[in-house]
């Protein structure tokens, strides 16, 4: 059976702040999505939030890009946000970019990561999804899980992974996108993907064995906000889903990179560096500078496309010396306060006063002599 995985998510509205998400607009989420599962558009659903991002986590027949899906999502993020105007949640709407649905959520507002797959006999899934940063976060991650024999042993001694993977690297600057074949390649996929404001892992495909080399196996949001409204309105934050086992990482070997909390750009207004701490969805709250970013990851096994979890991957034991780490990181970087590489070069940051204070002292400035 063929089963589409379809993970849409928008900021409508931060609870204080950019902190978290009201429960009562994750309640009109799952209003919404039951209906659609009652008149048989999904076959199940899972609504969460990871910081001020409102998840929607579908599963249902109707493939990728499917017009009746992206509307569905595209209702409830409407509905939530109008429940987050009349709470004065902050931000109401954020990531909404327009107000009429023009067939597709992309483009105008909301990140998307689905895929079309046939499911497995046992079909593991994990839905990830990360706030105060942007989606080349996930290169590290996910290049480590599918291309680093350190990280993934299958790499090594799995006679149905050893040949590899091919990555799917989106130009997001460019609008251009390349395959590329790992391992044979992997020494210039680093030199893209290690940019990675600008290139970004978009979809892993399986190269030969076990599974169908057309159908990804897995995805990731590449929505860039900023680009497409022009002006600041929050950080792209970004979801990717991921399959395991069988030919795949094993789902241990998916989560173990983030054991290594790296640094992301995000975190306060869209314009500092700092580490991304795995959490649970308790802790999925930004707090401290507007953050530490946080990754939140549910793990499902599909059964017919119906969700059997979620488990809260990342609220456990095995992580919390990544947490202690990052918050030791946090300490150390934050003491630059607006120095770079604290704050984000000029280039990459959400907003900046910068051309207001070259105009008003701009005659105060002397030719250099020599
Ligand atoms: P698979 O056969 O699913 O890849 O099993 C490997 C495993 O679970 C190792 O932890
Ligand atoms: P969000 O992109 O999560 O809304 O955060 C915006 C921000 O400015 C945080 O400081
Ligand atoms: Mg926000
Ligand atoms: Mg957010």
């Amino acid at each position: 059976m063929k089963v589409t995985f379809s993970l849409i998510k928008a900021d409508v509205g931060g609870w204080p702040g950019h902190a978290s998400v009201h429960p009562d607009l994750i309640k009109i989420a799952e209003e919404e999505l039951s209906k659609a599962k009652k008149d048989g558009l999904l076959i199940d659903f899972h609504v969460t939030h990871c910081g001020d991002d409102l998840e929607l986590i579908m599963t249902h027949t109707k493939g990728e890009n499917n017009e009746k899906i992206h509307e569905l999502a595209w209702r409830t993020f409407k509905k939530a946000t109008e429940k987050a105007k009349e709470l004065k949640l902050y931000g109401a709407g954020q990531d909404l970019l327009s107000d009429a649905f023009s067939g597709n959520v992309k483009g105008m507002g909301p990140g998307v990561a689905e895929m079309e797959f046939t499911e497995r006999k046992g079909e593991p899934v994990i839905a990830f999804m990360m706030d105060k940063t942007e989606p080349g976060a996930f290169n590290l991650p996910i290049f480590r899980a599918f291309a680093d024999p350190f990280n993934t042993a299958g790499l090594v001694i799995d006679p149905s992974m050893h040949s590899g993977f091919i990555f799917e690297i989106w130009d997001i600057h460019e609008h251009k996108s390349v395959k590329m074949k790992i391992p044979e390649e992997m020494y210039d996929v680093l030199a893209l993907i290690g940019a990675k404001s600008r290139f970004v892992i978009k979809r892993v495909y399986p190269k030969e064995g076990k599974l169908p080399t057309d159908e990804p196996v897995a995805v990731i949001s590449t929505e860039k906000l900023y680009q497409i409204a022009g002006k600041y309105i929050g950080k792209d934050d970004p979801v990717a889903v991921v399959r395991a086992q069988s030919g795949l990482p094993a789902l241990g070997e998916v989560l173990n990179p983030y054991a290594f909390p790296h640094l992301v750009s995000g975190w306060m207004r869209g314009s500092h560096n700092g580490p991304i701490m795995p959490v649970g969805v308790k802790n999925a709250i930004c707090t401290r500078f507007d953050g530490p970013p946080r990754v939140v990851a549910l793990g499902f096994q599909l059964s017919n496309g119906k969700l059997v979890g979620p488990v809260d991957l990342f609220d456990d034991l095995g992580f919390d010396l990544a947490r202690r780490k990052a918050l030791e990181i946090a300490d150390y970087v934050r003491q630059h306060g607006p120095f770079e590489p604290h704050r984000l070069p000029l280039e990459d940051m959400e907003y900046t006063t910068l051309p207001k204070v070259m105009e008003k002292i701009k005659d105060r400035f002397k030719e250099l002599k020599d």
